[in-house]
This record gives structure tokens, sequence and C-alpha cells, in this order.
């Protein structure tokens, strides 16, 4: 690994965002000793007039769990944040840009000034609309400091703008900035154990492989649940809507790992290149393959405007048309306000030919990844029921995670993909090309929802959202029902 001075800028230092998932996922990098006291130092940047003191106590509350955590715990939160300097300054200022240069200097040249000793990672945990303006000042102002060699790398999040044009816009703006291996747009999905999975799952196993396409599987669903609604961003959602926010960046990456084609390597270009492809293999989605839905008191919070259509559910059917799926219907549901939390991949296969057993009323084999909560794999299939008599009953081989692999804690999604940006990987991370690619898809419908030639239908909180999502599940995607079975997670 690269030795010397690192920085790392968290500009919306005072955000959510940064508060509850970019400090705490530095915090654990810092406690297994990822991020090293003598060539760290965090900069925290914001408009706001702090002082270091305040930013730290501001954060401790978000790094310890609860009140009486160990004292070791609360030590080492401490000496962590002691690595946090706070400057503030808006975000189209070159003086407090240059201000924040000279901090960051001041640091570089306080450590070893080793070859490549100027690391500098901005990471901007801010509203997209001033991703331009920031860019511009980090480029103007910040860059690292090229006879200590190292380097410049920013860290963007969704949303990459609302449409084709917007997002293409965006990209046009920082891209006469930065170059693609300096610009890291995180999709926080690409950072879950389970996603990170597919791959080995799907490449080093024989049972697949040959499994794998329209000749045996009958679809394939991704589903996202959460059992709450839209509280406290109400504002922010009721302009994207829940195919912005989840379905055309992280189902839609899930989508690529399981449609795409076997990489050349595990280059993360080459990775990424079989994402672009099995993207521009999606058909233009169907009309009547898209249920739209919206939970009752959406409307009530006072940031939504009371005639909103934002859809807060969505089923839609993806096609790809390539060799190996022509005719598989890849089903991508999301709803908010729901009956229950969790993520999850299924993939159902066709009927046994010439069943000898009449064991298909029983239900199809399927192959399903939770990706949260309680991460597990498990595949469902048909089996002799025990006892006397032959006959067949469905029952499943089930790798459940927190069973498996006791005393394993599984890392969190920005623990990964921040110590992805400070080793240069960028295979986790959504490619312009790639960005490009999936906007496309879903750009038609997003535009056709707001002129209002598409209904959200309303559907009831806590429930499985609108009933015409399963009628579409069952009559056009073939989705085949298990009657009598429930998977029960194993508990420990
Ligand atoms: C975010 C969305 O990207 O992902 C949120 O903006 C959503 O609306 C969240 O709640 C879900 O992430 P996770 O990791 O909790 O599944």
């Amino acid at each position: 690994p690269e030795k010397g001075s690192l920085s790392i800028v968290v500009l919306g230092a005072s955000g959510d965002l940064a508060k509850k998932k970019t400090f705490p996922a530095l915090f654990n990098l810092y406690k297994q000793g990822f991020l090293l006291p003598d060539e760290v130092c965090i900069f925290g940047y914001a408009r706001s007039k702090l002082t270091d003191d305040d930013l730290r106590n501001r954060l401790r509350s978000y790094l310890v769990p609860g009140k009486d955590a160990f004292p070791e715990l609360l030590e080492k939160v401490s000496k962590f944040l002691l690595l946090i300097k706070y400057t503030s300054g808006s975000y189209d200022s070159e003086d407090s840009f240059y201000n924040l240069d000279k901090e960051i200097s001041v640091h570089e040249s306080l450590k070893n000034s080793t070859e490549g000793s100027s690391r500098r990672l901005f990471y901007l945990a801010l509203p997209p609309s001033v991703y331009p303006s920031v860019c511009k000042m980090i480029k103007t102002c910040c860059m690292n400091k090229s006879d200590l060699g190292g380097w410049t790398r920013i860290v963007v999040e969704k949303p990459f703008g609302k449409d084709l044009a917007s997002a293409e816009q965006l990209s046009a703006q920082i891209g006469k900035l930065f170059e693609e291996p300096q610009i890291y747009r995180i999709d926080h999905y690409l950072g879950k154990e389970l996603v990170q999975n597919m791959l080995v799952l799907r490449f080093a196993n024989r049972f697949f492989m040959p499994q794998w396409n329209r000749d045996n599987i009958a679809n394939v669903q991704i589903v996202f649940r959460e059992d709450f609604g839209t509280e406290g961003r109400g504002g922010y959602f009721d302009e994207y809507g829940i195919i912005r926010d989840i379905i055309q960046n992280h189902l839609l990456q899930v989508f690529c790992l399981i449609a795409m084609e076997k990489p050349v390597s595990l280059k993360p270009e080459h990775i990424r290149d079989e994402k672009v492809k099995v993207l521009q293999s999606v058909l233009p989605i169907k009309d009547d393959e898209v249920v739209l839905g919206q939970y009752e008191g959406y409307r009530d919070d006072p940031t939504v405007p009371k005639n909103s259509n934002t859809p807060t559910f969505a089923t839609v059917i993806l096609r790809v048309d390539n060799e190996r799926w022509e005719g598989v219907p890849f089903i991508l549901k999301a709803g908010k306000a729901l009956n229950s939390r969790k993520a999850d991949i299924r993939i159902q296969f066709k009927d046994v030919s010439g069943d000898i057993f009449k064991s298909k009323n029983q239900g199809r084999n399927e192959f399903v990844i939770r990706l949260q909560p309680s991460e597990a794999i498990y595949m469902k299939l048909t089996v002799k029921q025990p006892g006397l008599e032959m006959q067949t009953v469905q029952s499943e081989l089930d790798l459940s995670y927190r069973q498996r692999y006791q005393g394993t804690t599984i890392p969190e999604a920005y623990e990964r993909l921040i110590l992805d940006t400070i080793r240069g990987d960028q295979q986790h991370f959504v490619r312009r090309d790639e960005l490009k690619a999936s906007w496309e898809i879903f750009t038609p419908v997003l535009h056709r929802i707001e002129k209002g030639e598409f209904k959200s239908t309303p559907y009831k909180r806590g429930t499985r959202g609108p009933a015409e999502a399963d009628k579409l599940l069952l009559e056009k995607a073939g989705y085949v029902q298990t009657q009598g079975y429930i998977w029960i997670p194993p508990t420990l």
C-alpha cells in the first residue's frame, strides 16, 4: 500500500450523510488500522461556523452506540476525533478553498514528505446542485502537490442527475475537470457483502454456470422493501421518487451482476465493460409492465405537494434482448412503507419436464440471495418427505451467514467503498458510460410519470403495496408462488 500523508476532506461535514455514514465508516476503518494516525488527517468542511471541537462533539454520538459503551471504545473514539479538523467556507469561494488547501499543505508538511505523500480524497457529502462548483474549486485550489506525487480523487453520491440529459450534463461538467480514474461514483449497494458475492457465486461454481440462462430460469426478481416511509426527507424524495431513489441505481446494479456475461478478468474495467453491455441490451420498458404506487399519508408531509403523483412504490419488468436472456422477465420492485424491511434476489427456475412425481403444484426450484437483513443464500428444492410414504415436499439448502460465519463481522458498505477509494480500486463504482446506459433505460418512463401519463395507485401503509403489482408478477412475468412453504431463517 501507498505511504505518506493522506488527507480526507469531507465536504458537507455537518450534513446527514456525513454524520450517519461517512464519519462512522472512517471510524471503523481507523479502528481496524486502515487509517494510520501518523499519515491521516480528516478535514470537515461546511458552511456553518464551528470549531474543531464543535464538530467532534457533534460526531461523537454517531460513533458511540448507546450510553454504556466500553471504555476502550470511548478512548478509541476520542483518539479518532483528534484526527479531525474543521474548516468553514462556502462552496463557491476560492478564498475558502485556498484556505483549505493551506490547511492540507500544513498537514502534509508535518508528515513525512516522502514520494507519493500528497494523497487527497474529497468526499462530496453534498447535494448534486453544488457538485460542479465544488469540483471547480477543488481543481483550482486544492489539487495534490505534484512535486510530492500522490493523487487527488473525488467521491460523489447519487442522485447523479434526474434524467439522461441532466445526468450527461453533470458528467460533462465534472468530466472537464477530472479524469474518469479520479472520479468515484458511489452506489452503496455495491458495497454490500452479498452483492459483492454475486460474481463469485456465478463464476466460481460449476453448479450455476450451465443453468444461468433462458433454458432453465423462468424469471428473476430483485426486491427492495422498507417498512418506513419518507419521513423527514419528503422534500428530497418528492422530486425524485422510488425509481430514481432505488431502482435506477441500487437494483439496476444488482441486475447487472446477475445478468452480465463473464468478464474477461476481475480488472475493474473488464467488469464494468460487461455491465455496460448488458444495460445496452435492455429493451424499452413496456407500459403494461410497470405498476406504480403511493402510500396513503405520503402527502401529509408538509414538504410534499398535496397533488403529488410521485411513486413511493414501483414494479418494473426489464427484458434483456440477448442470447442468454431472451424471454426471461427481470422484475425490479421497490417500495416504502410496506409490511417488512428486506432486500433479496429470487431466481425462479422452470418446471421439471416430464415430472413423474406430479409435484408441480408444490412449487419450483428457487435460488434466493437475501441481501439484508440476516444475510443468507438458500436454494428451495423438492425432496422426499421423510417417512414411509413416497411423498414430495419443499425444503431448502440454507447458508445463513449469522450461523455459518459466527464471530465474523460483516463490514458496512460505506466502510468497504471508502477503503477502495483510498486504494484506488474502481471495481465497485459506477463508470460514466454505465450511468448513461442506466438513465437511457428509465428516462422515458420517468418523463411520462412527470407528465401525469402514469398514475400512482394508492396503497395502505404496512401492506405489500398495490395489488396490481402482484397481478403483474403472476400474469406478465409468469412467477409461480409456492403455496404453504416459508423459509425461516435459523435462530442462534
Ligand atoms: C438510499 C435511499 O440510497 O438507500 C434511501 O436514498 C434508502 O431512500 C436507502 O432508504 C436504503 O439503503 P439500505 O442500505 O438501508 O438498504
